[in-house]
């Protein structure tokens, strides 16, 4: 017993204690087969400084070998977050008060008072040390909430929880590891375009959203009573991260970044619609884009044979069915998972 615990790293310690399955110590590395190397890695949307200590050191010599490092979009291209968010806005001159109907209008903005007033209860000692205030926090999170289309807005009512709000204005993994690229002036890619995340959303019909919005409204007013607590929060996520948990749907959630609709106690009919809209989110958001941004990995390898490649996407797109591993394979390509202890060559 004390060899081993010697033996262990620091991290390796933590999960011994925070873990419930200890020996299932794992990463969310694979590497691509080839001279040289190439590497499949998990990112989550939670701040870096959550989950950082915990990545192995195997995964972060590969990134650091790497010449070539590629995220889903380039979130330190100031093009890619301005068309992320012309994106989201309804069209020249409309207003979700002239768009939705009153009622869910009514609750939105009442639920959007709520948040506005529970924020600086929400907010860390931390937060408000660095500088990040209430006000500026919800402005940049909800200012302009009256120009955005129906389905962000759900989106965005599903982020505004204690929990999301504890850990904004510390950059997420993936915006770390592309600003660690470039730091280290690597050259740093992405495998898809704005348009492909965000038209897919755009495109649920009107009545889907209503619905969807309505659930999501729904759901988070009886949060705010504390009759139920959420079933996923950022927390469970973080930890079900640092476990290596490579079993858990939570990954497919964080990666899609949409709420499950579905709850088996809805009435049939509304069960049925919840169904459908899950469905859509889970065809366009995760197995659309393996398919697309696996053929442009290949593309990448195909055309850089010398080169060394860190490609880092959501946890979700390696794990479940048809994943972005699975369709590397059925084209051909070896790559294989890579525990922790596994020597990474120079
Ligand atoms: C949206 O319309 C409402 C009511 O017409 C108005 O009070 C509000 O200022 C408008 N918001 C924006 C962003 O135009
Ligand atoms: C919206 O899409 C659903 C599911 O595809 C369909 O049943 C419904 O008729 C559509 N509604 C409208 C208004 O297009
Ligand atoms: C919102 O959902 C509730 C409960 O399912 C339903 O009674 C209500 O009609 C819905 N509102 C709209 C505008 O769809
Ligand atoms: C599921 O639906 C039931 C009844 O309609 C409701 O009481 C419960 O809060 C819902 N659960 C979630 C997580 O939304
Ligand atoms: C994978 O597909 C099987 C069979 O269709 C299904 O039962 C299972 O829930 C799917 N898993 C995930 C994570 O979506």
């Amino acid at each position: 017993m004390i060899t081993i615990i010697v033996g262990l790293t620091h991290t390796h310690l933590l999960n011994f204690f925070f873990c419930f399955q200890e020996s299932e110590l794992n990463s969310f590395l694979w590497t691509i087969k080839r001279d040289p190397p190439s590497y499949f890695f998990g990112t989550i949307h939670v701040p870096y400084t959550r989950v950082w200590d915990y990545v192995p050191e195997n995964t972060k010599k590969a990134f650091k070998q790497a010449e070539n490092i590629f995220l889903e979009l380039d979130l330190t291209d100031p093009y890619t977050i301005s068309a992320l968010s012309k994106c989201q806005l309804l069209p020249h001159g409309e207003n979700l008060s002239n768009v939705l109907p009153q009622d869910i209008y009514n609750r939105l903005k009442k639920h959007l008072d709520y948040v506005r007033d529970a924020l600086p209860e929400w907010m860390t000692a931390d937060q408000k040390g660095r500088g990040l205030y209430p006000d500026y926090l919800f402005n940049a999170i909800a200012g302009n909430w009256e120009r955005k289309r129906p389905v962000w807005v759900m989106l965005m009512v599903n982020s505004l929880t204690e929990g999301d709000i504890k850990s904004r204005g510390i950059p997420v993994l993936d915006l770390y590891l592309a600003q660690m690229s470039e730091q280290q002036g690597k050259v740093t890619g992405a495998v898809e375009r704005v348009e492909e995340q965000c038209v897919p959303l755009n495109e649920l019909n009107f009545s889907q959203v209503v619905f969807a919005l309505n659930q999501t409204l729904w759901q988070h007013e009886i949060y705010r009573q504390g009759k139920e607590s959420m079933p996923y929060t950022t927390d469970d996520l973080i930890q079900h991260y640092n476990c290596g948990d490579l079993n858990s749907i939570i990954f497919n959630h964080d990666t899609a970044q949409v709420p499950t609709l579905v709850n088996t106690s809805l009435p049939p009919s509304d069960l049925h619609r919840a169904q459908t809209i899950d469905d859509y989110f889970r065809n366009e958001l995760i197995d659309k884009r393996n398919q697309r941004m696996t053929e442009r990995v290949i593309h990448l390898l195909q055309k850089y044979p010398q080169k060394s490649f860190f490609f880092a996407f959501g946890a979700g797109h390696y794990l479940g069915n048809n994943t972005v591993i699975d369709r590397m394979r059925e084209a051909g390509f070896d790559v294989q998972h890579t525990s922790p202890d596994y020597t990474i060559p120079e």
